[in-house]
């Protein structure tokens, strides 16, 4: 008989796809455990039926992954949210691809400019982010969660912006309502 050498197994294969109400458990209970740490807000599950359209799911090996949302604010900036990967596949590339379909999402809709709030400032810069002063550089429509998080008062979330290259501001663009920063945001 012929020996045959070992092969090292291959890497589960890694798909990012829409979202469907049948993962809405699964992304509840994963932002669930990150947001119990801290590391994001939480998100009630009448939230994410709400938003689904928003969402993708990631999978590796044809299990749930992680999750990430693109919620659009106005027509030249959509927020990047919901994003939590399980924690056994961390650091696999799975949230970089989560960020990938927002971006490619955003750029089908014509939209420039994605956002982010988030303590992952290295993930994110990894995904081609920059820091921006929150002081200074918001954009007027940023606030919307903002009312139902628990560290709206002393909030020290960053804000990291990234400008898709090749995508022109929407023609006609109108101007967003003023800025309504909620108080104790700064
Ligand atoms: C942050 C998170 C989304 C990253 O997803 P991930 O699948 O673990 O990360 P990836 O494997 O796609 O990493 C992509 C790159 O970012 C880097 N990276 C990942 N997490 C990082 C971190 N916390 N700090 C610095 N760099 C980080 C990776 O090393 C990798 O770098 P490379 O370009 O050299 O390969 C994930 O760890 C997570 O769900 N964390 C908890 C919830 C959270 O913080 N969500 C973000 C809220 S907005």
């Amino acid at each position: 008989m012929t020996a045959v050498a070992a092969q090292p197994p291959a890497p589960a294969a890694l798909t990012v796809r829409p979202a469907r109400a049948e993962d809405v458990t699964a992304i509840f209970e994963t932002i669930g455990y990150w947001a119990a740490q801290g590391k994001m807000l939480v998100r009630p599950m009448q939230n994410i039926f709400e938003n689904l359209r928003d969402f993708f799911v990631a999978e590796v090996g044809g299990e749930f992954a992680g999750c990430g949302a693109l919620h659009i604010l106005w027509g030249d900036i959509a927020e990047v949210r919901g994003l939590a990967v399980r924690p056994e596949v961390q650091a696999k590339g799975v949230g970089r691809a989560l960020v990938a379909a927002c971006e490619a999402e955003a750029r089908r809709l014509g939209i420039p400019v994605l956002f982010a709030w988030t303590y992952s400032v290295g993930f994110f810069e990894r995904c081609g982010f920059h820091l921006i002063d929150k002081s200074k550089e918001l954009h007027p429509r940023v606030w919307s969660e903002c009312l139902r998080c628990p560290f709206f008062v002393g909030c020290n979330e960053n804000g990291m912006l990234k400008h898709l290259e090749g995508v022109p501001m929407p023609r006609n663009l109108p101007e967003p309502p003023p800025t309504q920063v909620p108080p104790g945001i700064r």
